[in-house]
């Protein structure tokens, strides 16, 4: 029987500030059975597209998309935040409450004309999942799928997925 995933996510009220109900994975990560089934639903979705990458955002996208890579056999490259990375890179901005973030990605770990399968804990604004995705165009990577845990539908940040193909398995 599947479980029923959203017991494993914490709701965490006014947090970072007042009035904002921070919605917490870490819980689903802890525990084994629920990680293998969102994972399990994850990789599914990401076959059906015959998917040869994947790429995540720092830090949570990291959790979430190995084990998906590593159940379809294909390799991840992490999307980082700025600084991090020794080589040469590809970049983008994106812009938060206050100010802006950038992300970057080696410039050569994904290859033009790969599938790739974005993937992330949560969208909320979209910004962090639209530069993942700018990153991997500029490589000449195609995305055809994304994939969340978690779905903030207020926020709208499906507005920066561009019609690409997406699978959340829980809302709030
Ligand atoms: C959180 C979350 C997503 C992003 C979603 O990460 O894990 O990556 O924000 O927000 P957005 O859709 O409005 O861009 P955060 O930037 O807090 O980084 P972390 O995973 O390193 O904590
Ligand atoms: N939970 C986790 N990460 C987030 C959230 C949240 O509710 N909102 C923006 N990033």
């Amino acid at each position: 029987m599947a479980l029923d995933l959203y017991k494993y996510v914490a709701s965490i009220p006014d947090y970072p500030e007042k009035g904002i109900i921070f919605r917490d994975i870490l819980p689903l990560m802890a525990d084994g059975e629920a990680f293998k089934q969102a994972t399990d639903e994850i990789t599914a979705f990401a076959r059906e597209r015959q998917v040869d990458m994947v790429v995540g955002p720092e830090a949570r996208g990291f959790i979430v998309g190995c084990p998906v890579a590593y159940e379809l056999g294909v390799g991840f490259a992490p999307a980082r935040k700025k600084g991090k990375l020794p080589r040469a890179t590809v970049s983008a901005s994106y812009q938060l409450e206050y100010g802006e973030a950038t992300l970057q990605m080696e410039n050569d770990s994904v290859k033009p004309g790969q599938r790739v399968l974005v993937v992330d804990d949560l969208l909320a604004t979209g910004g962090t999942i639209g530069a993942t995705i700018d990153m991997v165009e500029q490589m000449g990577g195609k995305v055809v799928g994304a994939a969340f845990l978690i779905e903030l539908k207020e926020l709208e940040g499906r507005k920066h997925l561009r019609g690409i193909d997406t699978k959340t398995l829980m809302e709030f």
